[in-house]
């Protein structure tokens, strides 16, 4: 990554993916809109009737293994084939953000084997980690899949896993918005 910069996910009448549904998953939920438009740096004001920025930057919690690890399988955005997409913003507690960041890694890897887990459904399901809490955003992330229909069960099956770990008990607001290439 040569430097961090800002996307900006825009729910509203315009963009490349339809909304095929939005599920309030914890907390409090999000407006049903019809597409969502993905803007990589500067974004047109006021664009959507919803509006969630984040930062793409370094990663906090892999260690050299998990890195090359990651590095060696994972799959880029924007491929053809990965017609699905799936945008889980999530905000933590006050509790996770009190910990100090060794006590965060303990329960995210060590506990909850996040991306031990996660390394399976590599390269099928592309992803995106943005990063929002240091923009005064209502979620601390956005996290962004993509992948082929036909890799829909595995997606699925790998979220079903997370919301169960122990990380997860953290979690206090959670809203899943998934998409489909127009
Ligand atoms: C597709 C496979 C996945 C892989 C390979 C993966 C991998 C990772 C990695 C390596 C990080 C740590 C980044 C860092 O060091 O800062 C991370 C963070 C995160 N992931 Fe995943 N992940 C996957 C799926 C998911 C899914 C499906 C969700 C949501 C349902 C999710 C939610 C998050 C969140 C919220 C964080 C930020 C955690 C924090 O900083 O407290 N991930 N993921």
């Amino acid at each position: 990554l040569e430097k961090p910069f800002q996307v900006t996910f825009a729910g509203g009448s315009e963009g490349l993916w339809k909304v095929q549904e939005i599920r309030n998953v914890r907390g409090e939920g999000l407006p049903v809109v019809e597409r969502v438009a993905v803007y990589e740096g500067e974004a047109p004001r006021e664009a959507g009737i919803w509006n969630l920025r984040g930062i793409v930057g370094h990663a906090r919690y892999t260690g050299r293994g998990e890195q090359d690890a990651l590095a060696k399988v994972q799959a880029g955005l924007g491929r053809p084939e990965a017609l699905c997409a799936v945008l889980i913003p999530i905000r933590k507690n006050r509790k996770w953000w009190d910990l100090a960041q060794d006590e965060r890694r303990q329960i995210f890897e060590e506990k909850s084997r996040h991306i031990a887990m996660s390394l399976d459904t590599l390269p099928a399901v592309a992803r995106r980690l943005h990063h929002s809490r240091d923009l005064g955003e209502p979620f601390d992330f956005l996290t962004w899949f993509e992948f082929a229909p036909e890799h829909s069960a595995l997606f699925d099956d790998l979220v079903e896993k997370l919301r169960k770990t122990e990380e997860w008990d953290y979690v206090e607001r959670e809203v899943e918005i998934r998409l489909r290439r127009a």
